[in-house]
């Protein structure tokens, strides 16, 4: 009997999902571990192979204690398979087939719609590991690097968690599929990751700490409508991968509101009461609010395109399978049918933006869409504004409108400001460089990206965090750059 809540460490993937009873799957697994390592050696982090990590490892998953943190060398990190406990007689919980017992097993008539689902956001996994391949080189601190790479093993173990899934479930083609999930690459020319803003570069530490924040964050809503699916393994998988998903934000928060406290207290230093003249805050070594707006301007725009186009039958027709829910489908005090119901989407009508009521099944992608934006703005205020206003000062970071700097749905066609107000060409390529970053502020952020090494020390851009990691002093070696 598989205790559900410890983890098998003795083979070489440790896991909860009883890998020793299963020796197919196990060889399959590591038939495909060699692989996974060298392309982590490839286009995982660059450099810091052979250094002593100091990360945390899931040893269980149980809510509390499922951590222990330790000293590792990345590629020895133990990339496990971790399912959140059954839940005793669990249902599938929306859709057509609401009220059956959660599958255990692939639904034959879904199964090219479940292998997609788990294909596309396996493909996102490995893709911002791709992403900041580069990043170690110019990290701000040992803490910070120590960060970056603690999300970068984790989203290694993502990628291991749903390639499990697609060869325990999905026999020869789950195998193919996990192939070429190693074979796409961020940003290849021939064989790009699948969706838009995973191909996109993060050429910088700010870059990084915005991806986090607003591209994670795609990735809890994600997770969290995978987490509602009657497919009782995917269901459990998403629910253990959302603990780590916590951390993923949690530095792009703390990461900005470290920028923005070191940005707010070189002002006050200095005598700067207008946080626009960014010559002179800039003239400080710190970056300036309006290029963090515009930052959170591009992240942002690029982040809604993952949520597809406002009416979609393919996410109409994964909520009737009852493959993918909605954010919190469990706590919706609805029938979740959906049959009848509308839900109001915003669209492009005679070159206006209106409002429009919809099928709900259709608007699915908007809906999750907007628990996103309620999500990233109360995140905005708590992170970010509340230490702008606790400095004393009158400057305020916004979303911008959604039909902002699109490239899917409705809104790809327009050019609109961040108010939502719809420019014409000639405006917005006149306008653009108020809105989004330019190529001399995108200049000034990289200038300020020099590596800071001694423990304890900073960047002069960023303030240390409130805390350490496992409540580890401010000056502990989280990377040692010098082994023995
Ligand atoms: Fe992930
Ligand atoms: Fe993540």
């Amino acid at each position: 009997m598989i205790d559900p809540t410890s983890v098998d460490y003795d083979g070489l993937i440790p896991n909860n999902v009883g890998l020793n009873a299963d020796p197919r799957l196990r060889r399959a697994l590591e038939s495909w571990h060699p692989s996974c390592l060298d392309w982590w050696k490839a286009r995982g982090p660059e450099g810091f192979q052979a250094n002593l990590v100091y990360l945390r490892t899931a040893i269980s998953v149980e809510p509390e204690g499922w951590a222990k943190f330790g000293y590792v060398k990345m590629p020895e990190y133990r990339w496990g398979i971790l399912l959140a406990p059954a839940i005793l007689d669990r249902r599938v919980p929306f859709g057509a087939h609401k009220g059956e017992p959660a599958w255990q097993e692939v639904p034959g008539e879904y199964r090219a719609m479940l292998r997609r689902l788990i294909v596309v956001q396996g493909d996102t996994e490995p893709a911002s590991v791709e992403q900041q391949r580069y990043l170690g080189r110019t990290a701000p601190s040992l803490y910070d690097l120590r960060n970056l790479f603690q999300v970068n093993v984790e989203e290694a173990r993502h990628l291991w968690a749903m390639v499990y899934l697609l060869q325990k479930y999905f026999g020869r083609d789950g195998r193919e599929e996990a192939e070429d999930l190693l074979r796409r690459n961020s940003g290849d020319q021939d064989s790009p990751r699948l969706l838009g803003a995973f191909n996109e570069t993060t050429p910088d530490w700010l870059a990084f700490f915005m991806f986090t924040f607003f591209t994670d964050r795609d990735g809890k809503m994600q997770l969290h409508a995978l987490a509602q699916s009657g497919f009782d393994p995917l269901s459990r998988t998403c629910r253990f991968m959302l603990t780590e998903e916590a951390h993923h934000m949690f530095v792009g928060q703390s990461g900005v509101g470290r920028i923005i406290e070191r940005t707010c207290a070189a002002m006050r230093d200095a005598g700067i009461d207008d946080p626009t003249d960014i010559a002179r805050v800039r003239a400080q070594g710190v970056i300036d609010l309006p290029t963090l707006q515009k930052r959170a301007n591009l992240h942002f725009s690029l982040t809604l395109d993952l949520f597809g186009n406002e009416i979609s039958t393919n996410a109409a027709n994964a909520f009737n399978a009852g493959l993918k829910g909605r954010f919190l489908e469990d706590q919706i005090p609805d029938d979740h049918l959906l049959i009848g119901a509308t839900y109001t989407v915003p669209r492009l009508r005679d070159g206006r933006i209106v409002e429009e009521e919809a099928p709900a099944l259709s608007a699915l992608n908007i809906r999750l869409r907007d628990d996103y934006v309620a999500d990233a703005a109360s995140a905005v205020e708590r992170w970010w504004n509340r230490i702008i206003a606790r400095a004393g000062f009158g400057y305020r970071l916004s979303l911008p409108h959604v039909a902002f700097n699109r490239r899917i749905g409705e809104f790809a066609t327009i050019d609109a400001d961040p108010d939502g107000n719809i420019l014409s060409a000639p405006e917005w390529q006149r306008r653009r460089g108020a809105f989004l970053p330019s190529p001399d502020d995108d200049a000034f952020v990289a200038s300020l990206m020099q590596p800071v090494t001694e423990p304890g020390a900073f960047a002069s851009w960023i303030a240390p965090p409130r805390a350490g990691i496992d409540g580890k002093p401010g000056d502990f070696e989280y990377v040692r750059l010098r082994n023995g």
